[in-house]
């Protein structure tokens, strides 16, 4: 037997369900809050993620799934979506566009080559914005309000995390601060940070083994080495998301895992720790990949982190509306009209097809959830009635046959 590679999932039953549910809700909401959807291919020259995502983090270092093609090309299959849009915004010029800015949102397998378990596939999807060519910390609020509406559509409460790395300058500074201080004590950190103090200190700081290091909590505090300006627009954001009753919580130790982030950086977060989303302000990756001067700023969400925090909750997802019971052929042949009937009213309908007994399309009924039953029966049938059974009350009506379209919508 051939299984999926490791990491991998089949998407499939109820968890497929659960995620074209929150495909939905995700279009529903980019639509008014305009932003336009964009899909870019799955692979992309391996440049782009090195320059992009940056060389020194973890996921262009570990985690890139890298090929050569037949022709020799050294290409990659996304890590992210960010650079992507980017690169694509670049190449189409989507710049000299009439739009004033540029609102992006995309839903997409990612792959990173990690070690599965606890929300972590080496196959999975993200749905996110990039909003390009404005540096207002109006639009660092809307998108952060937007990820957290949507996930509170879902029925979660994340928590948001969030902080300010500011500009160059203030992160020059404060790297120097950083390694500084941390350099004495490198030796009483794991072998990753031994590195990163020389290729991406800041790190450091939310490094997975290092985090409960006595050490890093008398650290130099990221806010602290702010210019008037940086800070400014922190404050800015955080009066937005104040008015928008969007709350959250200030983590000076919060700096992501890739390294295009300036400014404002958030993390949605869960009890467990489990990030839900992230994202932040990146207002030098247009210009590094070769692209004009434009700021920019976005998030994405793990779909699969969220299926299986709402998975017991969702079960309402499975319900369909009706299952229609019919026994001979004439009670099949009208079982056959009323279904297309119903369907085309946007009623879901299910029915026997194996000629089962009435007491097994009954089990039936109950293992699709049928929240109503409808019952043919030829008796009825000649007097122009259809048997309906509320399958959680148990009560049942005779329904004139021509009005059971009206009635079915009338009670789902
Ligand atoms: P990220 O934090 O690397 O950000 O990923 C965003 C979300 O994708 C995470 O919070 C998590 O839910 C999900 N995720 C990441 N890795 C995995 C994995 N191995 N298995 C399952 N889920 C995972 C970015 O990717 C940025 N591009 C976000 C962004 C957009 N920043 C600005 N614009």
């Amino acid at each position: 037997m051939i299984i999926k590679p490791k990491g991998c999932y089949d998407l499939s039953k109820f968890d497929a369900k659960i995620y074209l549910n929150i495909e939905q809700i995700v279009h529903s909401y980019m639509n008014v809050y305009n932003y336009k959807y964009i899909r870019t291919p799955v692979f992309e020259n391996s440049e782009l993620f090195k320059r992009g995502v940056g060389e020194t983090t973890d996921i262009v270092q570990k985690e890139t799934y890298d090929f050569t093609d037949r022709s020799g090309r050294s290409l990659t299959l996304r890590p992210e979506g960010t650079a992507s849009v980017v690169r694509s915004y670049i190449e189409n010029k989507d710049y000299a566009d009439i739009r004033p800015i540029s609102k992006y949102y995309y839903i997409g397998t990612m792959y990173r080559y990690e070690r599965p378990g606890q929300g972590r596939n080496r196959e999975f999807t993200q749905f996110g914005v990039e909003a390009l060519g404005s540096d207002d910390p109006l639009i660092d609020a809307e998108i952060i309000s937007l990820s957290v509406n949507i996930l509170k559509e879902l029925g979660l409460d994340p928590v948001v995390k969030i902080n300010n790395l500011g500009g160059k300058e203030d992160r020059e500074n404060y790297k120097k601060a950083l390694v500084k201080y941390l350099k004495p004590h490198i030796n009483d950190f794991c072998s990753d940070c031994q590195k990163r103090i020389k290729t991406n200190p800041l790190r450091i700081l939310d490094c997975k083994i290092d985090d409960k290091n006595e050490i890093l909590k008398k650290a130099p505090n990221v806010l602290d080495y702010q210019s008037k300006e940086s800070q400014a627009r922190f404050k800015d954001v955080l009066q937005y998301l104040d008015y928008l009753d969007v709350d959250y919580e200030i983590d000076s130790n919060l700096v992501r895992g890739l390294d295009y982030y300036d400014y404002m950086v958030y993390e949605l977060q869960v009890d467990n720790g489990l990030a839900l989303g992230g994202g932040g302000r990146y207002n030098n990756l247009v210009k590094t990949l070769d692209g004009p001067d434009t700021p920019a700023v976005g998030f994405a969400c793990g779909i699969e982190r969220i299926i299986n925090l709402i998975k017991e909750k969702a079960k309402d997802f499975s319900n369909i509306d009706v299952f229609i019971m019919a026994i001979n052929k004439e009670e099949k042949m009208k079982a056959n009209i009323i279904m297309q009937d119903l369907r085309l009213n946007g009623i879901s309908v299910e029915t026997d097809y194996l000629n089962k007994g009435l007491k097994s399309q009954f089990k039936d009924a109950d293992k699709y959830n049928a929240k109503n039953l409808i019952i043919l029966n030829s008796e009825d049938l000649k007097k122009g009635l259809i048997n309906v059974k509320d399958n959680i009350t148990k009560e049942e009506v005779k329904v004139p046959e021509d009005e059971i379209v009206d009635y079915i919508l009338g009670i789902i």
